[in-house]
Formats: C-alpha cells, sequence, structure tokens
C-alpha cells in the first residue's frame, strides 16, 4: 500500500515527479540576467496527489512529516516557516497566475538530500505545481510553472533565489545539460554524451548545509544589483570585463570583485557549451577550474569542504570540478572517468579525514528529463 494511502485513506488520482539538478558551470549569474548550464538529475521529489472538493490544500512529507493545511482562498502572500511553505506557496504562485487551483491532499517523497544543493526545493515546487496544474485541467507553460515555482520561494519561503533551478526542473532532458538565457528566457538542450564520452557525472556532498533564505546568497544578490547601478546598466549582463576593470575606483573592491565573477561566468558557460557542441570535452576542465577560483576568490561562496573535495577529485584524474549550487556548503560537481570513480570517491573521503572535515557522500547521478506525470 501506498503512503499516501496510509496518510490520506484513500489512493490519489495521479503521482508527478520532478527532478533536482546539479549545474555544471554557471553560478549566481541567473539572477544577473545572465547564463547557465544546469543538468535535470535522476534524484527529485514524487508528489502523490488527490483532489479535493473542498477547496483545502494539505499536505504531508515522507520524510519530514505532517504541513500546515490551509484553504486555497485564503493563500497570502508572506513569509512561511518549514517545508510546506513551498508546498503552500507554488499552490498560491499559481493561482496568482490565474490557475484555478483545487483542493487537494498532497503527499511527497523525495530523494534529494535537503541542503545538499541539488535543488530539493525547486524539485518540490515543480511536482507540486505541475500537479496541481494537471488537477486544474489546465496546461500551464513549462516557464510559467518554473515562473511559480520561483515566485513561492521569493515570495513565500523568503529565499532570493534567481530561475536556474527551478529551469532546470522543468525543461530537464535525458542525456542533455540544459542552456539558459536568463534574460530571455530561452532555453537549448546540449547534449552530453556522457557514456560515449567515457565520463560520469559525480556529485561529492559535503553534507555541510546551507540555507539560501538567511545570509550570504541574499547579500551576494544585492552587491550584483549595486555594482550594475553603480556601472548604469539593468543587470550586470550588460556589460564587458573591461567595463568593470574600468569601474574599479566607484565599484569599490568587493564589488568589483563580485561584478567580476558574473561577467567572467558567463563567458565560461557560452565556452563550455561551444566545448560541448564541438566535442572538445577536454576544455571543460579548465573553465570549471576557473569558475571554481572565482567563486572562492571573487564571489567568496566557496567553504574549505567544497575546495577540498574539488581538489581531492582533480588529484584522483577528474576531467573538471567545481563547486555546483548557491554554495556555503553543498555539493561539487566533477567530471570524471568512468574507471576512475571509485578512486575520486576514495581521494575526497581520504582528503576530508585528514582535513578533520566530515565525510563526503559520493556518488553518481545521470541527465535526466524535467517534470512529468508518472501515473
Ligand atoms: C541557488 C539558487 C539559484 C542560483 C544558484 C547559484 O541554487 O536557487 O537560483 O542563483 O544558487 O548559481
Amino acid at each position: 500500500m501506498s503512503a499516501f494511502f496510509d496518510l490520506v485513506g484513500r489512493e490519489p488520482d495521479g503521482v508527478w515527479s520532478a527532478p533536482g539538478r546539479v549545474n555544471l558551470i554557471g553560478e549566481h549569474t541567473d539572477y544577473n540576467d545572465g547564463f547557465v548550464l544546469p543538468v535535470a538529475v535522476d534524484r527529485g521529489c514524487r508528489a502523490s496527489v488527490r483532489r479535493r472538493d473542498d477547496g483545502m490544500l494539505r499536505c504531508w512529507s515522507v520524510q519530514l512529516g505532517k504541513g500546515a493545511q490551509s484553504a486555497v482562498a485564503e493563500l497570502v502572500a508572506g513569509v512561511t516557516e518549514g517545508w510546506s511553505a513551498y508546498v503552500l506557496g507554488v499552490a498560491w504562485a499559481l493561482r496568482e497566475a490565474g490557475v484555478p487551483v483545487p483542493g487537494a491532499d498532497v503527499v511527497v517523497d523525495s530523494d534529494v538530500p535537503a541542503g545538499a544543493g541539488l535543488s530539493s526545493s525547486a524539485a518540490l515546487e515543480c511536482a507540486v505545481g505541475l500537479a496541481l496544474s494537471e488537477l486544474a485541467g489546465v496546461e500551464v507553460d513549462r516557464t510559467v510553472l518554473a515562473l511559480a515555482g520561483q515566485r513561492a520561494e521569493n515570495e513565500v519561503v523568503g529565499a532570493p533565489v534567481g530561475i536556474m533551478d527551478q529551469m532546470a526542473s522543468v525543461h530537464g532532458r535525458a542525456g542533455s545539460a540544459v542552456l539558459l538565457d536568463c534574460r530571455t528566457r530561452e532555453v537549448r538542450t546540449v547534449p552530453l554524451p556522457l557514456r560515449e564520452l567515457g565520463l560520469a557525472l559525480v556529485v561529492l556532498d559535503t553534507r555541510v548545509t546551507h540555507a539560501h533564505a538567511t545570509g550570504g546568497y541574499a547579500a551576494r544578490r544585492r552587491a550584483c544589483v549595486e555594482a550594475a547601478g553603480l556601472l548604469g546598466v539593468a543587470a550586470l549582463r550588460d556589460v564587458s570585463l573591461e567595463q568593470v576593470e574600468a569601474a574599479a575606483g566607484e565599484l569599490g573592491d568587493e564589488r568589483l570583485r563580485r561584478a567580476r565573477h558574473v561577467v567572467s561566468e558567463n563567458a565560461r558557460v557560452l565556452a563550455a557549451v561551444r566545448a560541448l557542441e564541438t566535442g572538445d570535452v577536454a576544455a571543460l576542465g579548465p573553465l570549471m577550474a576557473a569558475s571554481h577560483a572565482s567563486l572562492r576568490d571573487d564571489f567568496e561562496v566557496s567553504v574549505v569542504e567544497l575546495d577540498t573535495a574539488v581538489e581531492a577529485a582533480l588529484d584522483a584524474g577528474a576531467v573538471g570540478a567545481r563547486m555546483t549550487g548557491g554554495g556555503f556548503g553543498g555539493s561539487a560537481v566533477a567530471l570524471v572517468p568512468l574507471d576512475l570513480v571509485p578512486a575520486v570517491a576514495e581521494r575526497a573521503r581520504a582528503a576530508a579525514l585528514s582535513a578533520d572535515l566530515r565525510r563526503p557522500d559520493v556518488y553518481v547521478v545521470t541527465p535526466s528529463d524535467g517534470a512529468r506525470r508518472l501515473s
């Protein structure tokens, strides 16, 4: 019998799922109208959902227990505590977008670890959002669904995140990465034939958790907005490295370094796409290394656990490695020759042990399809 039946006493109308993601390259560029290259992975959130006729929305998590409940009609913006803020938030955002969201019982079950930088929240938002819109009988455009997830996170959870994670979760494609232009929201699928290349996509989860509702993420975002303002442009997407360097005096050291990261990272994303599209996988190594160094030194969102994992992966023979996601903990991602995966895992664990850090979780992920109905 399903967890849904145990909790609700009936069977669900359907089961929907949405994946988490790793980001190959393009970090902290999404909220600067820039470019990102994420990959939806074979870990995600499943939402089993049954429509209710009384307009109430109730939710449970297999991992986290009972959540809050509310009448859909009474949902409002404003920061709400706890995991169910993502569920109530996406229902609110879809309703605001004009979707006649019905009452429902929702049971979610996720194998994306929370706080690991693999977008457990986007997976949750997109699985529930897709379920609620299908139960409403409305075909919601996938980008609109992603935007509803982001709005839930910004205005109900209180995390000022960009659009990358939700877009990866809805637009992901098996065997591919997704190039996203975060200004135009144009999506291009970029083939990532790992098996043919003899490579594995490896996650090194430092098990140091982060939360984007607090602290550093919002401060970085603010610095980028200020830098764009001082440079007289709408977003850091609109300036060149030369313009940033020329404005060093007005920007001051910190904003200069934040802006330099964003501008150089955008160029690295486009170079990575060119490398993949021309079959020059070796070129990804230096690009990933430069991305990590820039995030560590200029954007200052790495931590010793991530630096240690990246270095260990490279020492053990990874083609490329870098931190992935927002930083301040979470995971690194590495492209690793298939036969070297055990050595990378071993080296990362040994390096953590000798530096007196938590033992990382190391596992292979597979580029996968985006949000979909399972049954
Ligand atoms: C988090 C956010 C994304 C993005 C990344 C950094 O994952 O949710 O929107 O800003 O950090 O690239």
